[in-house]
């Protein structure tokens, strides 16, 4: 069933605990998120990205819609959500387009820039209804950046700016960098929890983890402790995805019907889901 992202990350924030969100790029990442959750019977956030979009064409709503029939159809609790936005175009597509939320990253701005568009971003959603999640301080490695921003570990958020700019913008939720770093294909990431904790303590609203796909298990579990509420899986599902592919394709190098290698590629998928799902308290 559709429920929104405000409601899972507030339950998530009264228990202690956090919430997955996991990247969707095709009807079978929607599939394997709904059925892994399913299967550890917890709930979680379906999220589409900005680039995910660009590659189904600009086109928001085929993706959309695939996901949101999966997420009704769903015997656990699921909410849509829009990752990486950095179009004010694709922001305004969202309610629309049935997201409850939107993360709004102008993380690449200088932060008097940031707060600013931030802040009309928050205005603009509010006004409708919309949870509004953004980024400060720089979580690298993300598509399309130069190789040299990718693997950005040693960014930091500064909680004193952190304070700050939730208090500028009126944002829902923060993204920080706090260690992690997006697209590693490894879980070799190392995570500043006294960072995690300070900024806790300093912003009023609930922090998310971005890159989470390479932190190890123990790491993701004190991150929590230290005060994460959203934890964003991409990558490890493609990990897991590709991986079962190619097995299914180098041991039947004459199958032509996709469906033969995707199903194995969309349950390892699943079972990846499940494992993240079953390692925290979930909510
Ligand atoms: O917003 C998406 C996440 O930060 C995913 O990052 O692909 O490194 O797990 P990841
Ligand atoms: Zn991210």
């Amino acid at each position: 069933s559709l429920v929104s992202t405000a409601e899972l990350v507030g339950t998530a924030r009264e228990k202690d605990a956090a919430v997955f969100a996991f990247n969707v790029i095709s009807l079978e990442h929607a599939e394997a998120v709904a059925a892994g959750a399913e299967r550890a019977d917890v709930s979680a956030v379906l999220q589409i990205s900005e680039n995910a979009v660009r590659y189904h064409g600009g086109r928001l709503r085929p993706l959309a819609d695939a996901a949101l029939g999966v997420i009704r159809e769903a015997r656990v609790p699921l909410a849509l959500h829009l990752d990486h936005v950095t179009s004010v175009e694709l922001l305004r597509a969202a309610p629309e387009a049935g997201f409850s939320s939107v993360m709004f990253d102008a993380s690449k701005l200088p932060y008097e820039e940031n707060v600013r568009v931030t802040a009309q971003a928050v205005e603009w959603a509010h006004a409708r209804g919309v949870w509004l999640e953004s980024e400060l301080g720089r979580v690298g490695g993300k598509e399309g950046e130069p190789p040299l921003d990718a693997h950005a570990p040693g960014a930091r958020t500064d909680p004193a700016e952190a304070a700050a700019y939730v208090g500028e913008t009126g944002v829902d939720a923060l993204a920080v960098a706090v260690g992690s770093s997006h697209a590693m294909t490894e879980r070799s990431a190392a995570l500043d929890h006294g960072l995690i904790g300070r900024l806790r303590d300093a912003v009023p609203v609930p922090l998310v983890l971005h890159g989470s796909s390479g932190v190890p298990e123990g790491e993701l579990r004190a991150a929590v402790a230290a005060g994460m509420r959203k934890i964003n899986v991409g990558t490890a599902l493609n990990v897991a995805y590709t991986a079962a592919v190619r097995a299914a394709l180098a041991a039947a190098p004459r199958e032509v019907d996709p469906r033969r290698y995707t199903r194995p590629g969309r349950d390892a998928m699943a079972e990846t889901v499940a494992d993240y799902l079953r390692l925290l308290d979930g909510v």
